[in-house]
């Protein structure tokens, strides 16, 4: 059993972590400054889980209050969850994106380092991997981010592999996350996008509740059996269950790694309509557009080293993200014939 603290706790894949780590019987300290997440996640969170978590409202640059959250509430590991995560906006203004990712990462391990907390978890995103030459992708293929935001992400990976290199974390896990859709099936944690959504999944339910008329297809004369882009989306409790199984490996052990979360299985936009429509019995019309700029055709994960070293597999399929997904924008939504 172990305490574990969350910076970004109260974001959307953090609050399904926080979650899971409850049902392994560890402690969890989240750590929020509130900038993409809502206030009452944490109440939410106390009602699903019977648990009543400590809520430090920080932000990760404010190495004082965050290392004063470590003295208070002793921890033996963090999962870093915090940072941005736009990619149009990351393009739209460098300067917050490397302050915020990058800047906020660094201050939040001096505090770890004043705190003396040594392991990490690390959220990062397949976008390091740009366009694969080839899929299944695994962790040795190379790195070509093609935006700010990716970028952030592969120098926060380097600055975890120093910083294990030389001794001054024990242990770290940098997670590739590949395209996390979904929500807890109690429909009581989610995402919540605010604005137009980016993201394929939020936006087809918010098509499904009538809130927008239609989705828009970026591109359909991919290089792909359909014309449309094709991702691994895996569902967030797969994800938040991974993080448990990862944290429990680096308290466990003095290791540095850096794997691939996805389900292995590519799907297409098309494809992921059509699973939300036979999930959820509701029409998504659909308007082809243009290819979204820097969009990639096509890549999928190969899970492989998550299995053997965690110990992990996706276990919930497509119908499951649709159906969970739809059920938490729905009750959003006020409709209740779900
Ligand atoms: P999210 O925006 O829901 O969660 C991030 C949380 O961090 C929010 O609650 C936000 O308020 C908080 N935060 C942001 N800046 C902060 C700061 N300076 N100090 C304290 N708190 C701060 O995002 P998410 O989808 O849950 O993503 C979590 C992590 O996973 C991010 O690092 C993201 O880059 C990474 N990731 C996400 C995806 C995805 O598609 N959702 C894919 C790959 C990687
Ligand atoms: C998926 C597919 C779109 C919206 C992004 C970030 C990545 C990661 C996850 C954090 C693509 C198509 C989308 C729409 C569409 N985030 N699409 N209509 O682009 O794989 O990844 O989020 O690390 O960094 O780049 O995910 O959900 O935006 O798009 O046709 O309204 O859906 O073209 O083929 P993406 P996505």
């Amino acid at each position: 059993m172990a305490r574990i603290l969350l910076t970004g706790g109260a974001g959307y894949i953090a609050s399904h972590t926080a979650v899971a780590l409850v049902e392994r019987g560890h402690h969890v300290v989240l750590l929020d400054n509130f900038a993409n997440s809502e206030r009452d996640v944490p109440d939410r969170l106390r009602r699903l889980t019977g648990k009543l978590f400590p809520v430090i409202e920080a932000d990760i640059r404010d190495v004082k209050a965050v290392t004063d959250a470590m003295q208070a509430f002793p921890v033996d590991g963090v999962i870093h969850f915090a940072a941005l995560k736009a990619v149009g906006e990351s393009e739209a203004d460098p300067l917050l994106y490397y302050d915020m990712n990058i800047v906020g990462t660094i201050r939040l391990f001096e505090a770890m380092q004043q705190a003396n907390v040594r392991r990490l978890v690390f959220s990062s995103s397949a976008t390091v991997y740009g366009q694969p030459d080839h899929s299944p992708i695994l962790e040795d293929a190379p790195t070509r981010v093609n935006n700010i935001y990716g970028r952030t992400k592969l120098v926060m990976e380097d600055l975890i592999r120093d910083l294990a290199r030389t001794g001054k974390l024990l242990s770290a896990a940098s997670l590739r996350y590949f395209n996390p859709v979904g929500a807890h099936p109690s429909a009581m944690i989610g995402e919540t996008p605010s604005g137009v959504p980016n993201n394929l999944m939020p936006y087809i339910t918010q098509v499904a509740t009538g809130e927008r008329p239609h989705l828009n297809v970026f591109g359909n004369d991919y290089d792909t059996p359909d014309g449309t882009g094709v991702r691994d989306y895996i569902h967030v409790m797969d994800l938040a269950h991974a993080h448990a199984l990862a944290v429990e490996h680096i308290i466990a052990q003095d290791v540095s790694l850096t794997v691939n979360l996805g389900t292995g299985v590519g799907i297409s936009v098309l494809e992921l309509v059509h699973a939300f429509e036979r999930a959820t019995g509701r029409k998504i019309p659909l308007n082809i557009a243009p290819r979204r700029p820097g969009d990639v055709t096509s890549y999928y994960a190969n899970p492989a080293m998550a299995e053997a070293i965690l110990g992990w597999k996706a276990k919930l399929n497509v119908d499951d993200m649709c159906r969970d997904a739809w059920r938490w924008q729905a009750k959003r939504a006020g409709i209740n014939d779900v």
